[in-house]
């Protein structure tokens, strides 16, 4: 019998995706779920067959110039896969693949979750209330804004950001997108958003600004000090993409000095750093990248990612090729 291709996980999955893969390859899973360090990482890279890797992992050229000869796949537990240098990983023969589409809908529910506890200032008021510092109802105590009629501009209106469209439609929000071009009409009826070519002209206008395009080297800092000083003085800030995108200091020093509402940050530029002057606002949620977060997700990323392993050990062209 040939033997079963090595697959190593760099962090620990669900139960039933690691069954999965125990059964079907020579399997090295991570019970521990302790992140890999460099030095662990590159000797992966040199015994395995497929890696299976996370957002956790920065995998850059030093590491990829790690690849034994065998390693030929990396199949991205994720749709995001800018911790990866994708150049690099092409001149070394090696193909990458992600997991789009089955943590769209969780993801979007997050964005969602954040205009939320951001306009209402949901997490405040439970930090009240845990603090003991609630007195009883009163008319003019701790009061957010209303979403319902707010105009919401979405940057990146790929699939969460249509999936986060139909949700701020349902709650009654005015949506706006940037994007690099308009969605085709099917799609833009649907939706019934309004496309803005210039990101700063949009920016001015709405009262919600969501971030959804992917992290690139052209999207970093995307929200410089810059744009971020468009925004109106009532405005909030979401962000449940990645945290490279938005230039942190500066949006931490616009809340700080009150020039902008609030925020809702599920990503942050350095995670798990937290930029410090974020940790001392009261008027930013901050959470611990929960985006696709539910266990049905990350079964169905489990799933997704090894679906693309078995296309490719194949011979076949695996359905999420980049
Ligand atoms: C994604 O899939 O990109 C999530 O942010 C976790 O990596």
């Amino acid at each position: 019998m040939a033997a079963k291709p090595k697959l190593i996980v760099t962090r620990k999955l669900p139960d039933e995706v690691e069954a999965h893969i125990a059964a079907a390859f020579d399997a090295e899973l991570n019970g521990d779920d302790r992140p890999l360090d460099r030095s662990q990482l590159a000797a992966a890279f040199g015994r395995a067959d497929v890696i299976v890797p996370t957002v956790s992992d920065v995998i850059d050229a030093e590491i990829i110039g790690h690849a034994g000869p065998n390693l030929k796949l990396l199949a991205n537990f994720g749709v995001g896969v800018n911790h990866i240098d994708l150049d690099a990983a092409k001149g070394q023969g090696i193909a990458v693949t992600n997991t789009p589409d089955v943590l769209t809908e969780d993801t979007a529910d997050l964005a969602m979750a954040l205009i939320l506890m951001a306009a209402r200032r949901l997490a405040e008021g439970e930090r009240m209330l845990r603090g003991g510092g609630w007195t009883g109802w009163a008319p003019t105590q701790h009061l957010g804004g209303r979403v319902n009629g707010a105009k919401l501009g979405i940057i990146g209106m790929g699939r969460i950001g249509a999936a986060l469209a139909r949700r701020a439609g349902g709650f009654g929000m005015d949506v706006h997108y940037h994007n690099r071009r308009p969605v085709e009409s099917g799609m833009a009826a649907e939706l019934a958003a309004t496309y803005w070519d210039d990101l700063d002209a949009m920016i001015g206008a709405v009262d919600i600004l969501s971030v959804n395009c992917p992290l690139s080297p052209q999207t970093h800092h995307l929200l410089s000090a810059e744009r971020l000083g468009l925004l109106q003085p009532h405005a909030l800030v979401v962000n449940a993409s990645r945290g490279g995108i938005i230039d942190e200091a500066a949006l931490a020093e616009l809340l700080g000095r009150g020039a902008i509402a609030g925020a809702g940050l599920d990503v942050f530029e350095g995670e798990p750093a937290i930029h410090p002057a974020l940790l001392g606002l009261e008027n930013v949620v901050l959470l611990p990248h929960l985006g696709s977060a539910t266990l049905d997700g990350r079964i169905d990323m489990g799933m997704r990612a090894m679906a693309n392993v078995e296309a490719f050990l194949a011979g076949n062209a695996p359905p999420d090729l980049l």
